[in-house]
């Protein structure tokens, strides 16, 4: 059978990285984390003093990076010019900046074709916004991962306290809510469901329980 090119959209906190990850251990796929994508542009935009809607400069910083994956036994690991950058692209800080990168064109037209390549060949799992609808149309299977806004920004404060990040659930809940709206509401490939999606609501289940239902679809599909 062919390798399958698989999409999973969603808000941040639905559960899509933890998800997205053990799916694609579960059938042997590669997994691409490409919110990480953008965080990586935000972090090269934080140290080079560049601003977010600086399009000259951002290009320019577009240019010079080069992003990789890599599996390791510590899990994906993502480097930027040969320096793995995984553990500081995961900051409150990084992930406003993201989400502000994310919505200027010279960056997502550069990460459009980094994302194509990274999707030659199909047999990956493509985590993200608009994977479904701007990135893949044309994926295998798509599903939009949703929750209620309130169990993901406790899921995603959890996460954080585990990291000992000091912040508190009323400024995730904030943060979180800004993230969601300029995501959905920016002009270019905004957060949404691809018409032909399958919509998970994961608020009431366990990852395991997820991981199992988006299974259960993909041998549907390819029976
Ligand atoms: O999934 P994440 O929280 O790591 O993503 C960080 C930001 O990157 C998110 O706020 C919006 C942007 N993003 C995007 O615009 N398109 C994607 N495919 C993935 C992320």
């Amino acid at each position: 059978m062919k390798p399958l090119l698989i999409t999973i959209d969603g808000p941040s906190g639905a559960g899509k990285s933890t998800v997205s990850r053990r799916l694609s251990e579960r059938i042997g796929y590669t997994y691409v984390d490409t919110g990480a994508l953008y965080r990586a542009v935000a972090l090269a935009a934080l140290t080079e003093g560049c601003a977010a809607d600086d399009d000259t400069r951002l290009a320019e910083i577009c240019r010079h990076l080069i992003l990789k994956f890599q599996n390791t036994s510590k899990g994906p690991r993502l480097y930027a010019n040969g320096h793995d950058i995984t553990a500081r692209i995961r900051t409150p800080e990084i992930s406003m900046l993201a989400s502000a990168v994310s919505a200027r064109p010279v960056v997502r037209t550069y990460l459009l074709d980094v994302q194509r390549k990274m999707g030659k060949g199909g047999g990956v799992v493509f985590e993200g916004r608009d994977m479904g609808t701007v990135v893949f149309p044309e994926a295998d299977i798509k599903f939009y991962l949703d929750a209620d806004p309130e169990t993901r920004a406790l899921r995603r404060y959890k996460e954080l306290a585990e990291k000992h990040a000091a912040t508190s659930l009323a400024e995730v809940r904030e943060a979180m809510k800004k993230r969601d709206e300029d995501d959905s509401s920016r002009a270019l490939a905004p957060l949404k469901p691809a018409p032909d999606a399958i919509r998970i609501d994961s608020t009431d289940l366990e990852i395991e329980q997820v991981v199992e239902v988006l299974l259960r679809h993909i041998e549907k599909r390819t029976k």
